[in-house]
């Protein structure tokens, strides 16, 4: 072979394997279960040339990754997680605009989630606050099943209760938001230091003190209702409780990374996962979230949240940067910190 035709031969080779890498790549930061994290990479990845890195982080964590990236972003695009550290990141400019096409197709709390934050988040499922207990535990140990935020405080729980640590954990941050907009700032606060006296462990995951109950390690896991729900369709001897005073929920969201290297890849991936026939395939991962496709099937398990009594969550305050930090700081002070 002459030297040129070797040149050249070289040279295409290396614009072919430099185009497809740069065709082919998203990195995408995943904030729910690792189960359905997994199986939207498979999914997609069957259906598109496109290789994903996926990481799954907690939705604190992930906000606290995007921020840090800020200057030289590493991730493309993050799906799933609570709405709330969502919203933040569009305030601070880390989050890009995107109008979807498949907007047309969601549900109106989904695009509500979208024009509070100027188009740079959107809903992809919904999901409401509660617990699950084993109640074989409670029973075993003659505890009153607690219905109520207040029966959390019962003395006979001490040592039996789990939940996430709001910094990491969106659904531990949503509860810290729930309290306050139940109760008052400080009397929420008056309640966290009480409740505290009951909790075993401040988990990183929100959805680890479910697992936690299911398997008998702890009698009581604060977490989104629909992953008891997962447990409880394990074959865990799992209650789920919808708290009677009313309860926050949470309207799960994804977002476009500012400066993202990936761009094309992400939209892809954004505009797919927002489609009926994927959210409606969920399940089959153990997660029963409300679907934010108005043709997606909600799952047969998920809790009716028309019989749930549900709060009116300010996400517009509680996503901001300001009551966020300031919770949170308050939080660390006066619960978190604490013996801890
Ligand atoms: O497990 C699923 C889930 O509860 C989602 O519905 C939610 O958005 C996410 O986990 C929150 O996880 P974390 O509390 O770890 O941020």
């Amino acid at each position: 072979m002459n030297r040129t035709l070797v040149l050249l031969l070289g040279s295409s080779a290396l614009a072919a394997t430099a185009g497809a890498a740069a065709a082919q790549e998203l990195n995408l930061i995943c904030s729910a279960d690792q189960a359905i994290c997994e199986r939207l990479v498979s999914e997609f990845e069957a259906d598109h040339d496109i290789d994903v890195n996926m990481v799954r982080l907690s939705s604190g964590e992930a906000y606290a990754k995007v921020r840090a990236e800020a200057r030289n972003p590493q991730t493309d695009l993050w799906w799933g997680g609570t709405g709330d550290p969502h919203l933040q990141a569009a305030a601070d400019d880390l989050t890009m605009e995107y109008r979807s096409p498949m907007m047309e197709e969601l549900q109106p709390w989904a695009l509500e989630q979208a024009e509070t934050s100027g188009y740079r988040t959107i809903g992809v499922y919904s999901g409401a606050l509660g617990w699950g207990y084993n109640t074989e535990i409670l029973s075993e140990k003659g505890i009153e099943p607690p219905k109520c935020w207040a029966d959390l405080l019962d003395p006979a729980l001490e040592g039996e209760i789990q939940i996430a640590d709001p910094n990491s954990s969106g659904t531990a941050y949503t509860a810290l938001a729930t309290l306050v907009q139940l109760m008052g700032e400080d009397e929420a606060f008056d309640f966290q230091k009480k409740l505290d006296a009951n909790v075993s462990q401040y988990t990183k995951s929100g959805s680890a003190p479910v697992k936690a109950a299911a398997r008998g390690e702890t009698g009581v896991g604060i977490v989104f209702m629909h992953d008891a729900v997962a447990q409880a369709e394990e074959g865990f001897p799992v209650e789920v409780v919808a708290p009677c005073e009313g309860t926050g929920y949470e309207i799960g969201s994804m977002s476009m990374i500012a400066g993202a290297q990936n761009e094309e890849a992400a939209k892809t991936f954004y505009d797919w996962v927002l489609g009926a026939e994927i959210q409606s395939m969920m399940p089959e991962a153990g997660s029963y979230q409300i679907p934010s496709n108005k043709n997606a099937k909600a799952p047969e398990a998920a809790p009716d949240l028309s019989e749930v009594k549900l709060i009116d969550y300010d996400f517009a305050e509680y996503g901001s940067t300001e009551r966020r930090s300031e919770l949170l700081s308050r939080w660390d002070a006066e619960v978190g910190g604490v013996g801890n």
